[in-house]
């Protein structure tokens, strides 16, 4: 076994903020009230509780025990668990998953970056409430070929300079100042949109059960968005879980996690859809909601309008940028296991490799959208958006259980799990349950029916 890697973060608290970090994206602000309401509100909300707590933890809680006990990146990590060194691949594939995500992240993180600076400079405010202009504008950044692409550059180099701080004074500093940041400005917004008039509407599209609504699409829709959320299945949670400290108990850790990032995404969703109904707006899924309805909706606000769109959009930002530096520390940390480099060649090399991919996707949405990929015509952005949604995560996730919950040595789990016999571990049964039979068979079901669908 090669040298063990020793980086830690300092304490529990350093952890978890990191690893909310990491989960705490733009499917938590975005992706997650949107889905909810179109589902069935409540009805979903319970569903979704059950899929993220009992199958987005298992996984979660997997990733952190094969990181912590192997205290390896993932390509190592799989293999010093297992004498069949082809298992690394799984770490490989990881990886690419983690680069593909990374890549498509950053453009939307540009997005959301550029339009901080639309929103102060007024830009965004002198639209007014012509929707069709404010569509007009975004549809014409969008498809720029400079301005967000000079986005991603300054998105990326921000979350560069935080890896090359390593992994205490960079990632964990960094995140103990931003997740706090993110809740604050998270509940202004919250308090600012239940006080609009005719907000209960709001309330009601997202959190009254609606079990019509719910059907068998929305289900998956729901496990999809668990395990999205919780950034489990490409092997950045085995990073982290390498830098646990050995005293941290992986299961109460993994249940922090999940229930603050579960919370950031609900809290999201009041922030946002009582001010879409209280403006009589259609809430619209994904950028539309983000880039268009919302900034309709903030110069609906009057002269504080700005203001919030503001802390809005550095909210984005600030979410983003946590799991971008997580996507970008995993891919780093594993170079530097791999190869004789330090940490800054490592972490410049694939800045430059991800902003490159991330400045071609750019370019598909705009000057190079006639260059497509398959039958379908899709272009590179929605062809890396159709990979990293359907395909990559659930297959990862999928082998990463099986591996988990059939090849790695049970002792080595309970030991890792027990902190070698300190902790007791009353919950081992039905996890071990969830890890063997529910999540690989709920796995197959998301992976079939997306490719089929
Ligand atoms: N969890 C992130 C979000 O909610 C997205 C994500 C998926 C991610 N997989 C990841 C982030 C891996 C970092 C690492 O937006």
């Amino acid at each position: 076994m090669s040298t063990s890697n020793k980086t830690t973060f300092s304490s529990t608290l350093g952890v978890i903020m990191a690893a909310v970090g990491s989960a705490v994206g733009l499917g938590n602000i975005w992706r997650f009230p949107y889905i909810c309401g179109k589902y069935g509100g409540g009805a979903f909300l319970i569903v979704y509780l059950c899929f993220v707590f009992l199958l987005g933890a298992t996984l979660m809680m997997s990733e952190f025990v094969i990181g912590r006990r192997s205290q390896h990146t993932p390509i190592k990590a799989f293999q010093a668990l297992h004498p069949k060194k082809a298992w690394g691949l799984l770490g490989l594939l990881g990886l690419i998953t983690s680069f593909f995500i990374l890549s498509q992240y950053l453009v939307l993180s540009g997005w959301t970056t550029d339009y901080i600076w639309e929103s102060i400079s007024g830009n965004l405010a002198a639209l007014g409430s012509d929707a069709g202009a404010i569509s007009n504008y975004f549809a014409q950044f969008s498809t720029n070929a400079l301005r967000p692409v000079i986005a991603v550059v300054i998105f990326s180099v921000i979350c560069l300079v935080v890896i090359m701080c390593g992994v205490q004074k960079g990632i964990e500093n960094v995140s103990k100042v931003l997740m706090p940041l993110l809740v604050l400005l998270v509940l202004v917004l919250c308090v600012r949109s239940l006080t609009l008039p005719n907000a209960g509407k709001g309330l009601e599209y997202l959190f009254l059960p609606d079990f019509s609504k719910l059907t068998g699409e929305g289900v998956l829709a729901a496990l999809g968005q668990a395990l999205f959320s919780l950034s489990v299945g490409m092997g950045v949670m085995i990073v982290y879980g390498s830098y646990m400290p050995v005293n941290d108990n992986v299961f109460k850790t993994a249940m922090w996690i999940t229930a603050c990032d579960t919370l950031i995404a609900i809290l999201a969703g009041v922030a946002i859809f009582p001010a879409v109904f209280s403006c009589g707006f259609d809430p619209a899924g994904g950028p539309g909601l983000v880039f268009c309805v919302l900034p309709n909706v903030f110069n609906n606000m009057g002269g504080a309008g700005i203001v919030f769109s503001t802390i809005f959009f550095l909210l984005l930002a600030v979410a983003a940028m946590t799991s971008a530096i997580s996507l970008l520390e995993s891919l780093t940390a594993t170079l530097l296991e791999h190869a004789k480099v330090n940490r800054q060649v490592s972490a410049v090399l694939f800045f430059l490799l991800s902003s490159a991919f991330g400045i071609l996707f750019s370019l598909s949405i705009g000057p190079l959208s006639n260059v497509t990929i398959g039958h379908a015509h899709l272009t590179m952005f929605d062809f890396v958006d159709k990979l990293n949604s359907i395909y990559l995560p659930p297959i990862c996730s999928l082998f990463t259980i099986f591996f988990f919950g059939w090849v790695m040595p049970e002792a080595d789990i309970k030991d890792e799990l027990s902190n070698h016999g300190v902790l007791k571990i009353g919950y081992y049964k039905v996890f071990r349950f969830l890890a063997r039979y529910v999540a690989p068979l709920a796995l197959l079901v998301v992976l079939i029916t997306g490719i089929m669908g």
